[in-house]
């Protein structure tokens, strides 16, 4: 039987033990806070950014959210984030990308302070990350890691496939997988839009990570017998092309009144039958790489406030 990984329990268990991080820094005094930065009208963004403000309030981080026309200057978004750096009642700062092309988005990164990077995406902290010593491991990528400790599966030794090389995903999650440490000592390669034979990688790996971005490009015949295989894409796909491919999901009612219907980069229904186990969309890493940003402010919050607490 292939093992369904659920991303919505396991970030459920993370986000109850974040409570009680909470109450530590409340017994000390403090309140963790996070702000989100949205420079974008894509409703994708807007609907991420404002999940992740709901996830604050559920564990009572202060959420502070700042919205930045599309159109206005660069310089807005910059000096936004150095207010919020200079904002002691800001404990982690997250900007929401892509951000418009107009922003240079190597200057956003590099402006956010290091210690309320909680997207882990500055220099210094990828830097970090890469020499084994990380402050903040990027949320999507560290939740790909808890997913694989809560189902179990052996990174020590395995054969791991990342597929993307993205800086807030396949970069980071080939970087953890190959540390010499738990849920790392895997023999890791990365697959990405000019690797030859993709099919000839993935059939050789026990763990592949799908984060190219592409719905379904990875099926059950690319597949080992047996492997475990995460699927951090979010393709939303138009439901009248779908409807006319003839595919069916029990979400087609709710789905119509969106117009698309979200998709992974992994063909679930053939790739289930070859996996041992596998993440779902939605349902696997989309609640994790949420639950991990709350992991990562109340962290941050913790080492600003000079207070510890136990993080799960
Ligand atoms: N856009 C898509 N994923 C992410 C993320 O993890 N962090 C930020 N800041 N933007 C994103």
């Amino acid at each position: 039987m292939t093992k369904v990984i659920d991303g919505n329990a396991v970030a459920e268990q993370i986000r109850s033990e974040l409570e009680g991080s909470v109450e530590t820094l409340a017994d000390a005094g403090s309140r963790p806070g996070l702000a989100t930065v949205l420079m974008s009208e894509d409703p994708a963004s807007e609907t991420y950014v404002s999940m992740k403000q709901r996830d604050c309030d559920e564990v009572g981080i202060e959420g502070i959210h700042v919205e930045i026309d599309a159109d206005a200057p660069a310089q807005e978004l910059y000096d936004t984030v150095e207010d919020l750096n200079a904002d002691e009642d800001v404990h982690g700062i997250l900007v929401q990308m892509p951000v418009p092309d107009h922003v240079d988005q190597r200057t956003v990164l590099r402006t956010v302070a290091p210690e309320k990077d909680v997207d882990g995406f500055h220099p210094e902290n990828v830097g970090r990350l890469v020499a084994g010593d990380a402050r903040f491991k990027p949320c999507t990528p560290h939740g790909v890691q808890k997913l694989l400790e809560h189902a179990d599966v052996e990174t020590d030794g395995a054969e791991a496939v990342v597929v993307g090389r993205s800086m807030i995903v396949g970069k980071p999650m080939a970087n953890l997988l190959v540390q010499k440490e738990p849920l790392g000592n895997a023999t890791t390669t990365v697959c990405h839009s000019h690797t030859g034979d993709l099919a000839a990688h993935t059939r050789e790996a026990d763990i592949v990570v799908a984060a190219a971005g592409v719905p379904e490009m990875i099926d059950g015949s690319m597949l080992k017998e047996g492997a475990t295989v995460v699927d951090v894409g979010v393709n939303r796909v138009d439901v009248s092309e779908r409807r006319s491919e003839g595919s069916q999901t029990e979400s087609d009612e709710a789905d119509t009144e969106k117009g698309y219907e979200l998709v992974g980069d992994v063909d679930f229904e053939s790739a289930k039958e070859t996996a041992g186990a596998i993440t779902p969309v939605p349902g696997g890493v989309g609640p994790m790489t949420r639950a991990m940003l709350l992991y990562n402010t109340v962290k941050a919050a913790g080492q600003q406030e000079g207070v510890d607490v136990d993080l799960p």
